[in-house]
């Protein structure tokens, strides 16, 4: 996998777009996003599927329901995974360094895990029975304006504001935070991390640096997912992965991830270790 835009431009770029303008994705930046979509792989290994709907082809592509969250969009991708160990950090790897590609060509998106019609996406996207289904995103033009609903949206889930520092990166443990100047060329990687989006935007990624390795936790949110058969927000942790891997790629800081290097350290409260990443 080739990633040939600057992280940060693209991570700064990306917003979720909810309204969308008339005006169509052109046909040859469509095709060069399902080559790019072709290329893509994870640090995880499981395979990810994506399914393409558009305008075009299907009539009723406006009719599928967002409960109103999304307007005027005409172009719909979607990813399905059998459920496995690291299958959610995977997907949300994958459907993140596409994101941040559609940004970087000035194309807006918006992560939908939860308010969307799963049924009748799944049958317009011939979804296999059995398959998780687990998120769609809407891509085209951005318009002109916010809706009304998409306002309110973002100032109750605070979407414009994001956890300082403090709160999320720490070092030898949970009780002491990591500072910037502590962090050293990892503080970069880091706080790309802290720029991304989550569900209901809860950041629920922990860091903790030890010995030159990060090791990623969940704070789990109780009861957050328990509407859906598997936890989104270790999704959440998959974007957190592609945000540092394609930062230290860019900056050639050396590493892989393990998800069998739990440093076995106390955990306060909801934490989950989910994996780590070694410096080489
Ligand atoms: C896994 C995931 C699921 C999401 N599900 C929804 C959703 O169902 N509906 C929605 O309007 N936004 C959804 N979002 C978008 C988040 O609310 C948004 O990313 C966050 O509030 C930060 O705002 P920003 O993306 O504009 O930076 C989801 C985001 C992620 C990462």
């Amino acid at each position: 996998m080739n990633i040939s835009f600057n992280v940060e431009d693209a991570v700064r770029k990306r917003y979720s777009v909810r309204n969308y303008s008339h005006k169509d994705v052109e046909t040859e930046k469509r095709d060069k996003i399902e080559a790019f979509i072709r290329a893509l792989e994870n640090p995880f290994g499981n395979r990810i599927n994506f399914h393409y709907l558009d305008g075009s082809g299907i009539k009723d592509v406006e009719k599928l329901g967002t409960y109103g969250v999304i307007k005027g969009a005409k172009h719909y991708i979607g990813t399905t995974i059998k459920l496995a160990d690291m299958a959610l950090e995977a997907l949300g790897y994958e459907f993140e360094v596409m994101i941040l590609y559609l940004a970087h060509l000035g194309i807006g998106t918006c992560w939908l895990g939860g308010t969307f019609d799963r049924k009748g996406f799944a049958e317009a996207m011939k979804v296999d029975e059995g398959d998780l289904f687990p998120v769609i995103s809407p891509y085209g033009y951005a318009a002109d304006k916010k809706h009304i609903k998409e306002m309110a949206m973002r100032k109750v889930i605070k979407a414009d504001q994001r956890k300082p520092w403090k709160e999320l990166f720490f070092k030898d443990g949970f009780s002491t935070p990591l500072t910037e100047d502590e962090a050293g060329d990892l503080a970069f990687p880091l706080e790309m991390i802290r720029l991304g989006p989550s569900a209901s935007n809860k950041q629920p990624w922990r860091i903790v640096l030890m010995d030159g390795n990060l090791h990623f936790y969940e704070d789990r949110e109780p009861g957050y997912s328990d509407r859906f058969p598997y936890d989104i927000q270790r999704v959440d942790m998959g974007i957190a992965a592609a945000h540092f891997d394609l930062s230290v790629k860019e900056k050639e800081i050396k590493g892989y991830f393990d998800k069998d290097s739990n440093p076995g350290i106390t955990l306060p409260g909801n934490m989950e270790y989910v994996f780590s990443w070694i410096r080489d």
